[in-house]
């Protein structure tokens, strides 16, 4: 396969587009073309930094000699997705003196997209953000929909604020660079649309899971731009997450109480999602909405592509449980689960007792 490049609109109240495609964060005319000021913040991570900033830099200079490029590097990894790092970023477009007409870079992983789309959404009432995307789960998943946050140490994404980007350019050249492990917890994503709404996609995703594997830009390509397109639709229809946007938090229940559990030193986000799919599908079972075949199917295609299945040894049930009960989908009527009645046929379940829960975590 040879890739090609994609672009996939984001319909709603401030419309954006997702650029796909080799060597993009190079294409000083994309990445100008959203200024609407002179000043830019570049924010990234250590690892992210020393690879692809200057490269950004130049092209963004090259394009608007006028731009003034500040930049702000924080160290890499969800244990620095916390306020103290939020505030350090703001601090940095304080002493930048960045006005309004200026514009937020967030060149990374989805912790970097996360933390400074925060910044974004909050500095000033809101400045625009780009998102640059550099993994995997970042392309298909959080650099899209304007969901920004930081970490407490009692939750994942605890504070936080809806902030649309202004774009996202994907450079999927970028992904060449990718720890296989960060390569792999993307994957999780890629798999979730399927697992919730798209079955086919699920046979797509079994058909190239070698190709995926290996990197093959052309199958990436397609299942980055085939994500973006599941999530375009669903937060066009649901920007707020009042309905239908919460199936997209498939597996994340237990995901997030396994990381916060963690302490945000464990299993990475993505392999955390990849637990939290299984855990989710047999909660499925327990209720009794679901078969089995369906569990074993989805379990089957996450450890093909190298992913985590089962609870980490060692971890506590009933803390798992407390964790779960400040989910942000934790409502006055009890736990709320993404479940399914099997594959791509997921919805949210109110109501769920603990016993159930628990009896999946294995108590
Ligand atoms: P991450 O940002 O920590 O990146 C993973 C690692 O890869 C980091 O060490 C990073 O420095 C490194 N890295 C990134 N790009 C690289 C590259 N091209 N080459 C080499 N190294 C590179 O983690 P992630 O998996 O991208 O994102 C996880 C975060 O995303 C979590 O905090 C999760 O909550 C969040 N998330 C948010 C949404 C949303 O809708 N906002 C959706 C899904 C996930
Ligand atoms: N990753 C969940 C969402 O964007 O809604």
């Amino acid at each position: 396969m040879t890739a090609r490049s994609h672009e996939v609109a984001v319909a709603g109240d401030a419309p954006y587009t997702i650029h796909i495609g080799a060597d993009l964060l190079g294409d000083g005319a994309l990445l100008a073309r959203s200024l609407r000021g002179r000043d830019v913040m570049l924010v990234s991570d250590r690892n992210v930094a020393p690879l692809y900033a200057d490269r950004v830099a130049a092209a963004l200079q090259a394009a608007r000699p006028e731009a003034q490029v500040h930049r702000h590097v924080l160290p890499a990894g969800e244990a620095a997705k916390t306020l103290a790092h939020f505030a350090e970023v703001t601090t940095a477009l304080a002493e930048a003196r960045m006005r309004r007409d200026a514009t937020l870079f967030a060149l990374g992983g989805g912790v970097i997209g996360d933390l400074a789309g925060f910044a974004a959404a909050c500095w000033m009432r809101g400045i625009d953000c780009v998102q640059l995307p550099t993994t995997l789960l970042a392309m298909v998943d959080s650099s899209v929909g304007g969901k920004t946050a930081v970490d407490l140490p009692q939750g994942k994404n605890l504070v936080g604020a809806f902030h649309p980007p202004r774009a996202v350019i994907a450079d999927t050249a970028a992904l060449r660079t990718l720890p296989p492990r960060e390569l792999r917890a993307g994957l999780a994503e890629v798999v979730k649309y399927g697992a919730l709404g798209d079955a086919d996609f699920l046979d797509w995703l079994d058909d190239h899971a070698d190709a995926l594997l290996a990197m093959d830009d052309a199958a990436l390509a397609e299942a980055i731009a085939r994500s973006c397109a599941h999530k375009a639709a669903i937060v066009a229809r649901d920007p707020f997450e009042h309905g239908e946007r919460a199936l997209l938090n498939l597996g994340h229940t237990f995901g997030h109480a396994i990381e916060t559990e963690q302490g945000y030193d464990g299993l990475n986000h993505g392999e955390a999602v990849a637990v939290g799919m299984v855990l989710a599908a047999q909660l499925s079972e327990v209720l009794g909405l679901a078969p089995a075949a369906d569990t074993a199917r989805l379990r089957a295609l996450l450890q093909r592509l190298g992913l985590p299945v089962a609870l980490p040894s060692g971890l506590d049930p009933d803390r798992l449980l407390a964790h779960m009960r400040l989910d942000k989908k934790a409502q006055a009527d009890g736990l709320r689960f993404i479940v399914w009645d099997g594959i791509g046929r997921a919805r949210v379940l109110a109501g769920v007792p603990e016993a159930a829960v628990l009896d999946v975590l294995g108590r």
